[in-house]
């Protein structure tokens, strides 16, 4: 896989943001997250110190101009907040260690559970990075990779944030490691527990030496995916509110960030159990509100995904990957296909109908799911009105207008 973190996608428009600059939080950190992915020559931002007659920009834009020369490395070190590898234990503490249950795995690595400081369930994502030997038969990601990985989801979970594109769809990140060491034995524990339960398609990961590095990107705790949920959820009421969910999520994304998800099979939406009745989003300055069934998604796994941020596109080259498009059994693989007939192959651009693309397949994935109670009275209609969801969606340009005009969320 052919990673592009980042694409110029045209030219950087500093100017802009500099021409109005006071030192909100908004601007800065926009400022930064454009820098901080993108290595810039000197030349360009040295010009604008120079004819920008604000002291403050100058020195503002000193800091900056070392920012700009980093390598992958020290970015994703910055992203981090540490200036090197860390042992393992000194970033998870014994304790926390202990408590570890491995809850998923990907090629990417292993996904286990523990809980925080604050006592709460988090979620921890464990990639080896820059090794040369293969782990799940995959080479193992570099640091400008995982760049692609941590921005995207960063941007997504402070997407809750926001004053006018506001959602909780995403999954929060709450913090960051690059770790150095061989896999703790805890963590080996954990990964055989859940061999023996639900056995593995990955590599036993003990085979790691002491000066292998891993990322570790720690989410809130999302749920359960609906592919593990098959037989679960409570009724096709459910169902229909994780569609609006899901929906609402992906518009909000698209509106602020341009975003497409790319990989949104039914492995990537978790659901989590909630008392709130209502939940609620911001889709341009305006205040929704859903009716949640008692549940919660989160939208999780951004290695295909794309977005932008001020002129600055962050996407994945996946051109090249004959693999993805050559899956079959599943509606999941034509999909594939399908965004590739879209966009001709060129995966910077945005085509917002992939979101709709996988709504539809999600559609069909909640249709044909077993559910704990019949649905009682108004089952028979919710299904019909699933199933014309799943006949009509295509039909609309995005998640955004699927929101707006599908009968399902009026
Ligand atoms: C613990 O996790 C929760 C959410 O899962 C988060 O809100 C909280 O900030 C985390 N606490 C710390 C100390 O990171
Ligand atoms: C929210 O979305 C609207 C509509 O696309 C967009 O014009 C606006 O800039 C977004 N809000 C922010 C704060 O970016
Ligand atoms: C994709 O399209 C953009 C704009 O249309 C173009 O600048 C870029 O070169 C294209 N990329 C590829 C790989 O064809
Ligand atoms: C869910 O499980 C049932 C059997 O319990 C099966 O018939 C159905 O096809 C499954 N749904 C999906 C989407 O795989």
């Amino acid at each position: 896989m052919n990673f592009s973190t980042p694409v110029r996608a045209s030219r950087l428009n500093l100017s802009s943001l500099l021409a109005d600059f006071t030192p909100n939080t908004h601007t800065w950190s926009r400022l930064k997250a454009a820098l901080s992915v993108i290595t810039l020559g000197g030349n360009l931002l040295w010009c604008m110190c120079v004819t920008s007659s604000l002291l403050s920009f100058f020195f503002f834009l000193q800091v900056e101009c070392g920012d700009a020369d980093l390598s992958d490395a020290e970015k994703v070190y910055a992203e981090c907040s540490q200036k090197r590898p860390l042992p393992w234990e000194e970033c998870i503490l014994p304790q926390r260690m202990k408590q570890c249950v491995k809850i998923g795995e990907g090629t990417f690595g292993e996904v286990f559970s523990t809980t925080n400081t604050s006592g709460d369930t988090v979620a921890l994502k464990i990639i080896p990075l820059e090794g040369t030997e293969q782990v799940n038969g995959e080479d193992q990601k570099t640091f400008g990779e995982i760049l692609h990985e941590i921005i995207i989801s960063k941007e997504l979970s402070s997407l809750k944030e926001k004053q006018q594109n506001q959602t909780h769809g995403f999954i929060g990140l709450i913090d960051l490691h690059c770790v150095q060491g061989c896999y703790p034995a805890d963590f080996l524990n954990a990964w055989d527990t859940f061999d023996q339960q639900k056995g593995s398609e990955n590599d036993r990961p003990d085979f790691f030496e002491k000066d292998q590095l891993f990322i570790i990107l720690e989410f809130e705790f999302g749920g359960i995916d609906l592919e593990n949920s098959n037989g679960t959820l409570a009724s096709l009421g459910v169902a229909k509110s994780i569609l609006h969910q899901v929906t609402a999520a992906l518009a909000v994304a698209e509106q602020e960030l341009h975003f497409e998800h790319r990989d949104l099979h039914w492995g990537n939406v978790l659901v989590k159990t909630t008392k709130e009745k209502k939940g609620s989003f911001l889709l341009n300055g305006a205040t929704n509100s859903l009716e949640t069934k008692g549940v919660l998604v989160r939208i999780i796994d951004y290695s295909l995904s794309r977005l932008e941020i001020d002129d600055l596109t962050v996407s994945c080259d996946i051109s090249k990957d004959e693999e993805l498009f050559m899956g079959q059994g599943d509606y999941q693989f034509d999909i594939y296909r399908l965004m590739r007939q879209e966009n001709g192959n060129n995966w910077s651009n945005y085509h917002p109908h992939t979101n709709v693309l996988w709504l539809h397949y999600l559609c069909s994935k909640l249709i044909s799911m077993k559910y704990r109670g019949s649905g009682g009275r108004g089952a028979k209609d919710i299904r019909l009105e699933l199933t014309r969801f799943y006949d009509n969606v295509l039909q609309y340009s995005s998640a955004t207008e699927a929101l707006e005009k599908c009968p399902l969320f009026q």
